[in-house]
């Protein structure tokens, strides 16, 4: 199989982001202007993984102090690529980035047998969305 390597994200790939967003039905981040934001946003790390003959094949995203605490937002392979251990690569190499000692994420549980396999705590997650009674 080809290789596969991981990068930090440039402003390039946000175009291929967004495809990979729309495989997965991610729809907030169809929009490759959307996905350059989030990529440039203070304190975001973001990688992402190219297979030498398919291209753009996953994508990670994380926000981080940069001391202690980061947060997984984004994490995304493309069905025909995994078990590769592409979404391993991209977490160890984006968490490595942040600079902090943990990363808490929240997860429909879909990939729980992927996180898993990481040393790690399990906690009650939230997702809030203030002042939006249609949430
Ligand atoms: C979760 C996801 C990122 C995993 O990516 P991946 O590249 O397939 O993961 P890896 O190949 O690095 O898997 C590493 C290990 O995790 C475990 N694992 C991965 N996917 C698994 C699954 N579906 N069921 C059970 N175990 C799984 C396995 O132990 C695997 O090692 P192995 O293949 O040698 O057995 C990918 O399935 C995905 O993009 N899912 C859709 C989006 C999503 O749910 N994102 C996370 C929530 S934000």
């Amino acid at each position: 199989m080809a290789t596969v390597e991981v990068l930090p994200f440039e402003d390039a790939h946000a175009r291929d982001v967004a495809r990979l967003a729309t495989t997965v039905q991610w729809p907030s981040l169809t929009d490759p202007e959307v996905v350059a934001r989030v990529c440039a946003a203070p304190g975001s790390v973001s990688y992402v993984a190219r297979d030498e003959d398919a291209g753009l094949v996953g994508w990670a995203q994380a926000l981080t102090d940069g001391v202690l605490q980061a947060h997984l937002s984004f994490l995304a392979v493309h069905p025909g690529h995994r078990r590769r251990g592409i979404g391993r690569l991209l977490t160890v190499a984006t968490f490595q980035a942040t600079g902090a000692k943990r990363v808490d994420l929240v997860t429909d549980g879909a990939a729980d047998g992927f996180y898993g396999t990481f040393p790690h705590r399990r906690l009650a997650g939230y997702r809030l969305y203030p002042g939006d009674p249609e949430a």
